[in-house]
């Protein structure tokens, strides 16, 4: 999730003429900084899609840009992903609170500002964008990120991706873009050629009565950071990770060439951009992925919803239920189940799905089966009791039939802070106790007066095991992906009118307590680059095992 800023190796060589121990980077207060005239002579090359950058809560402060009732319109957008991936710097995670939307005519805040986000962005529309944004960035040395949803944090020029639309197209069977490049895939594809969401491409196969592998959220972008940290969905149980998928990118170099990186050209950036991380490698303008045929699909909803404020009754049922995961994920369920206070007493929901080889009633008692044995009746001696539990099943026509039946999108709060961790199978099986500990660990705080809102929320996400367990070639994925069958994740989230102390101590808490205690439940295992602290000190071993110095290299 960290924005890592291209790596540009020949600008070392390049600047031979700068001191070794000049600063990286030139930032707007520095003498190195571009003139106007050349910003504006980037513009021109660009066509004019170079945008200079205000604060997007600008209008609630006092200035030029003071207006009230657009700061109004402003905070109540502050949470929705959609809104903020129409922005060139609007950002969902970590938040970028160097200007929030609260009323500054009342609230003590330092003056707003932009923070990390870039000054200037290119809102690309073509390879060439690209391709000016990159050599402009080396010719002057400024950095350089780049945007596509924002769904990630990243300062001075961002090339912004989502506006490159050149359309999604089907294969029926997959052949590489020069024709010689033999897959064992002998499968149908969908090539996504540029800023697309998840939304997209789920309603482009459901058009062929395909499925593809994207993320549990419609508003994630595809070809960024989803693909090329690692990717993971309802599906990918049943087909590998979202990068797992990826049969050929199309890619701009930091040289400013445009290649094809697959299973025979370019191996290297084919295997770095399949989970080693997004920014870093190259710019990615499309990508084609496996696609399948779209099957029924069965789905479970549990919800147990605790009957007096106390916690510890759906706490300990939920570690109960973590400690059988195992078995419902071999069995092929899948999804993410949310633990949170949100709604008054503590709940858990899970909305797990199987994606049946077939709807004959066999396999779905079959599978009704696993989950009533090893998860439902366990829960049934607290029901009216300790707890109220509701279970209910349905069958879908279609995966997207299901998807586009139920809630997908991140409820409305922001994600300031989120911590998470890999557990393997035998973690899980045989720590009970330990996993019950853990989620009242993660569910408070101990710092005196710490405080995080009831949205924060405890997220256990059934989205390995199966398919995801089989290495795949070119992968960098994190190793520990491959043993993986549950990804915790843990958000927390400060009141709107927290000062930058609560903040900094319920980010303290959340690395140095509640990771912590992950960490010691599941030793070795690291996490998901794209959902992890990031202020976790371990941060190379963790989030990418010992794919590190090869993807430096
Ligand atoms: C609401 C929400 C829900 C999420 N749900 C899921 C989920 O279900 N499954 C899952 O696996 N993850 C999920 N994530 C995490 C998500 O996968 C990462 O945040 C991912 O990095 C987002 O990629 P993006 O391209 O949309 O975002 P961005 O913030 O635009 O980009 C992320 C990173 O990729 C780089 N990048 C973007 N585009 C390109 C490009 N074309 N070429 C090269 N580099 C590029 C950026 O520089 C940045 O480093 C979710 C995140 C949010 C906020
Ligand atoms: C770039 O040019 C366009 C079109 O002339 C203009 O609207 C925009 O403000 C310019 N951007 C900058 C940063 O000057
Ligand atoms: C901010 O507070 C001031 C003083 O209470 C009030 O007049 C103004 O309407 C508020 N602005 C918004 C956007 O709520
Ligand atoms: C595709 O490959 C699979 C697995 O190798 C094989 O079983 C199947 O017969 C192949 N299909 C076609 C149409 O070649
Ligand atoms: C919650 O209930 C458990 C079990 O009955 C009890 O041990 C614990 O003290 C209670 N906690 C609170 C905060 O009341
Ligand atoms: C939850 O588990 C803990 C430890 O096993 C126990 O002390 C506590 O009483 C349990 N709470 C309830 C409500 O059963
Ligand atoms: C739990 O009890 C309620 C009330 O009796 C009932 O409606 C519900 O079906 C029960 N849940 C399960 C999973 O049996």
């Amino acid at each position: 999730m960290r924005s890592l800023t291209m790596l540009l190796p020949s600008l070392v060589l390049l600047a031979g003429a700068q001191p070794v121990f000049a600063k990286c980077k030139c930032a707007p207060t520095d003498d190195c900084w571009p003139s106007v005239s050349k910003w504006t002579a980037l513009n021109d090359t660009v066509d004019g899609k170079l945008v200079q950058n205000q604060p997007l809560a600008e209008a609630c402060y006092q200035g030029p840009g003071y207006n009230a009732k657009q700061c109004q319109s402003i905070a109540s957008n502050w949470a929705d992903n959609t809104w903020l991936a129409d922005s060139p710097i609007g950002y969902s995670y970590p938040l970028v609170d160097t200007c929030p939307p609260i009323n500054a005519s009342v609230a003590a805040y330092p003056p707003c500002e932009l923070g990390n986000s870039p000054l200037y962005t290119i809102k690309a529309t073509q390879a060439h964008d690209v391709a000016a944004g990159i050599k402009f960035a080396k010719e002057n040395n400024v950095r350089l990120v780049i945007k596509n949803t924002g769904h990630d944090i990243s300062q001075p020029l961002s090339i912004w991706m989502k506006t490159i639309r050149n359309g999604l197209d089907y294969h029926e069977t997959f052949v590489s873009s020069d024709g010689s490049c033999h897959s064992d895939w002998n499968g149908s594809a969908i090539t996504i050629g540029g800023g697309y969401v998840w939304q997209d491409a789920y309603d482009f196969a459901a058009k062929y009565d395909h499925v593809v592998v994207g993320g549990g959220d419609p508003t994630v972008g595809c070809i960024g950071g989803f693909l090329q940290g690692g990717g993971h969905g309802s599906l990918s149980h049943e087909f590998g990770l979202g990068t797992d998928q990826v049969l050929e990118y199309q890619v701009v170099l930091a040289s400013g060439d445009i290649v094809k990186a697959n299973a025979c050209q370019n191996t290297d950036l084919f295997t770095a951009l399949r989970g080693g991380g997004g920014g870093t490698y190259g710019v990615v303008l499309s990508a084609t992925v496996k696609a399948y045929p779209t099957r029924p699909t069965l789905y479970h909803s549990l919800t147990i919803t605790g009957l007096n404020r106390n916690s510890s009754a759906v706490l300990n049922a939920t570690a109960n239920m973590i400690s059988k995961y195992p078995a419902i994920v071999d069995e092929g369920f899948a999804g993410t189940a949310l633990l949170t206070p949100t709604y008054g007493p503590w709940r858990y929901m899970s909305p797990f799905i199987k994606f049946l080889a077939n709807d004959f009633s066999a396999a779905i008692n079959h599978a009704k089966g696993v989950m009533n044995r090893e998860i439902v009746n366990d829960l049934l001696p607290g029901n009216g009791t300790d707890y109220h539990v509701e279970s209910e099943w349905h069958t879908y026509p279609s995966w997207h039939a299901w998807y586009a039946a139920t809630h997908h999108t991140s409820d409305g709060s922001k994600q300031p802070m989120m911590a998470s961790r890999f557990f393997g199978k035998q973690s899980l099986v045989s720590q009970q106790e330990n996993i019950a500990e853990l989620l009242h660990i993660l569910a408070t705080e101990t710092g005196e007066g710490v405080h995080t809102t009831s949205s924060s929320s405890t997220l256990l996400n059934i989205v390995a095991g199966g398919k995801v367990l089989e290495d795949a070639p070119h992968t960098s994925v994190n190793p520990a992906w491959r043993k993986a069958y549950l990804l915790l994740q843990r958000v927390d989230m400060w009141p709107a009118n927290a000062g930058s102390q609560e903040i900094q101590q319920v980010k303290e808490e959340l690395t140095t307590r509640k990771l912590a205690a992950m960490k010691n439940l599941a030793s070795g295992m690291g996490t998901y680059v794209n959902e992890a602290d990031p202020y976790d000190i371990e941060w190379k071993e963790d989030w990418f095992g010992d794919q590190y110095d090869w993807l430096v290299s």
